[in-house]
């Protein structure tokens, strides 16, 4: 059962707010925090909602947690690294906190949802203040009245799950680019991942809420809206709607701007899907489709709900349905069990598909996790040259096919500064492609028609039509 928060509840946290403002306004200078996001879009789209509700209690923001009066990390568990990157910044605060004791340090998102870490963290982090659970983001406010007011330890992990807050302040990283979360939580527990544990069940946003959202943010001027979930394809499955629909009707929304999302789960990805996407001209031409491994075996053991024949169909259909369409992909390499037999098929199922770019993961094992479980005999080392040899094969498939755009023309949404030169402009293709290009700085912020006259490993280089 998916509960919106109740409007009492977000006014009762406005107040806390104002009070914390009026708190921070008697100060010398207004109070600096620096709020870091580990992990993914989802979780950089709650660093926004963290920023927001921090503006509106007067602080101001600073790149490093040097001289900061807070500093939070905003975490991720996906894998181990992510996990000991946090308590390696945490850890070097020390020294920042003593020279200043009234300094707050806070750690919230997907890591904490974890009992170990939270245990770990009360046992040998004394210098954290704040703590709070993915499910509580919208009560921050109260959160850090209470820590500034009583100067006590803030824990605050419930067990509540399946809720929706709506009309917390944004403060978003970029006016160009929005991205909006469409849905939460994941109900697939491939036996790999974390997530469904730490982001609860999935729920999905009312479709009016996203389609007002995606509406003031067009007005404004922003030209790509990021639509996110855990997977995209299975929105609006509790409210009786779906991800079609939500796309028809934001495509249909007046003005010039894209539309992109992430992720497909490919088991939830129908035709009818694609078939939306090909009628929707706003629609980007990337499909990221994360097939994590081309081996049915080890796809079964992932409890991926897909096999490499359905997959490969799909990909056949989204490539005859979206002729320039760019694909990319996620694979996780040394899953338990996993043979070098397994991981040639992943190998083969690459070169099959040609993706244009391809996030690759040695599997990390992450505890509570089906996978966990699994006998896991290959070595590090072995898994490492397995990953070595991925990488090999995707980098010259993907310098080749950048090669086709060799002649083409395309519509490039321009952002800023060259990424390839500073001298030169840069932008984003409708495939998401880098393309640098020569031009004036008053275009960045429009779209504009680029001819490709130059292929690089990760980007394009071309003329303004
Ligand atoms: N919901 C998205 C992705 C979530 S996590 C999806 O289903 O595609 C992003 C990526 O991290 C996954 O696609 C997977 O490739 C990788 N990942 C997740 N758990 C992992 C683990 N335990 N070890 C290594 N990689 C992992
Ligand atoms: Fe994790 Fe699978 Fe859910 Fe993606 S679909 S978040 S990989 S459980
Ligand atoms: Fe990491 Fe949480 Fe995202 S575990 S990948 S930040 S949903």
């Amino acid at each position: 059962m998916t509960t919106k928060i109740s409007s009492a509840e977000m006014a009762k946290q406005n107040e806390y707010m104002e009070k914390v403002a009026a708190l921070n306004s008697q100060r010398e200078h207004p109070p600096i925090a620096h709020v870091h996001s580990f992990g993914c879009q989802q979780n950089v789209s709650d660093g926004e909602k963290i920023k927001g509700m921090l503006a509106q209690m007067g602080y101001g923001f600073s790149e490093s947690p040097d001289g900061a009066d807070l500093v939070l990390y905003n975490t991720c568990a996906v894998r181990e690294n992510a996990e000991d990157r946090v308590f390696g910044n945490v850890g070097a605060l020390k020294k920042a906190k003593k020279a200043n004791p009234d300094m707050l340090i806070g750690v919230c998102g997907c890591m904490v949802q974890q009992e170990h870490i939270t245990a770990k963290m009360r046992r040998s982090y004394p210098n954290v203040d704040i703590i709070f659970g993915t499910h509580v983001l919208h009560t921050m406010p109260q959160i850090i009245y209470e820590a500034l007011t009583t100067r006590k330890r803030q824990i605050s992990i419930p067990e509540c799950d399946g809720v929706i807050a709506e009309g917390i302040p944004l403060r978003r990283e970029s006016a160009l680019k929005a991205s909006i979360p469409i849905m939460y939580g994941c109900n697939n527990f491939c036996t790999y991942c974390i997530v469904p544990y730490v982001r609860g069940r999935e729920r999905s946003r009312d479709m009016e809420d996203i389609l007002a959202e995606c509406r003031g943010l067009v007005q404004n001027g922003c030209k790509e809206l990021l639509l996110l979930g855990q997977n995209v394809n299975s929105y609006g499955k509790d409210q009786g709607t779906n991800f079609s629909e939500l796309l028809r009707r934001i495509n249909d929304i007046d003005g010039e701007f894209r539309i992109s999302y992430m992720t497909s789960h490919p088991k939830d990805a129908t035709r009818e899907l694609v078939d939306t996407i090909a009628s929707c001209e706003k629609v980007t031409r990337h499909f990221h489709l994360p097939v994590q491994s081309g081996s049915n075996r080890i796809l079964k053991q992932m409890n991926r709900g897909y096999t490499r024949e359905r997959y490969l169909e799909l990909i056949d259909y989204v490539k005859e349905k979206l002729p320039d369409v760019a694909l990319t992909s996620d694979i996780i390499v040394g899953f338990p069990g996993e043979t070098y037999e397994d991981f040639r098929e992943t190998v083969s199922l690459i070169e099959q598909v040609r993706y244009d770019s391809l996030f690759t993961f040695i599997y990390s094992p992450r505890k509570g996790t089906k996978a966990a479980e699994m006998p896991d005999p290959i070595s590090a080392e072995e898994k490492g040259r397995w990953f070595r040899e991925l990488l090999e094969v995707q980098q010259n498939i993907g310098c080749s096919s950048y090669k086709d755009y060799i002649g083409k023309t395309l519509r490039v949404l321009c952002e800023g500064e060259g990424r390839t030169d500073p001298a030169l402009l840069t932008g984003k293709s409708r495939q998401n492609i880098i393309v640098d290009f020569d031009g004036d700085r008053s275009l960045i912020g429009s779209f504009v028609d680029v001819e490709i006259t130059e292929a690089l490993a990760w980007a394009l280089r071309g003329k303004l039509k």
